[in-house]
């Protein structure tokens, strides 16, 4: 890299930390389960109060998350949002990853601004719609033909 540009991203990098956590930045630079699932059991799109829109697809093996993936077209605290939420829902029951919520998601990001925390609601919400969509689906599959489709 060009050392301009270096120089550049660790000024980017020095205010970014004044504002968010180390655990922030690592999620919101290389996020982890970013991505569309075509064949999921479960998904959810739901847009937030700033107009941003998150999509979570989980993928449920016996009565566990087996895996689950998110997309947004929303800021890097979503991002951190969206990866730390789907970090937290792997490997968890249907029960246990139900009862995920903003605060969860808040306590695993060592917390966002006041102004950025509806982030972390946008994308417990969205957990909560792909496992409302899940549950739904399971009871009635003819129903995931009228879901949306992952790409937001
Ligand atoms: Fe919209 Fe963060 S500002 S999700």
């Amino acid at each position: 890299m060009h050392a301009e540009s270096e120089d550049l991203q660790d000024l980017i990098l020095a205010d970014a930390r004044r504002i968010y956590s180390e655990t922030v930045i690592r999620h919101a630079m290389e996020p982890r389960n970013l991505g569309v699932m075509p064949d999921a059991d479960g998904f959810g799109r739901v847009t937030g109060s700033c107009g941003d829109t998150m999509e979570i697809s989980i993928k449920v093996k016996g009565n566990t998350i087996a895996d689950a993936v998110f997309m947004t077209d929303g800021c890097g605290p979503s991002i951190a949002s969206g990866s730390m939420v789907t970090e937290l829902a792997r490997g968890k029951s249907i029960g246990e990853a139900r009862k995920i919520a903003q605060a969860d998601v808040l306590n695993g990001l060592d917390g966002l601004p006041e102004e950025s925390k509806h982030c972390a609601l946008l994308a417990a919400d969205t957990l909560r719609a792909a496992i409302a969509d899940y549950l739904l689906t399971k009871r009635e599959p003819w129903k995931k033909a009228y879901r949306g489709r992952p790409g937001l």
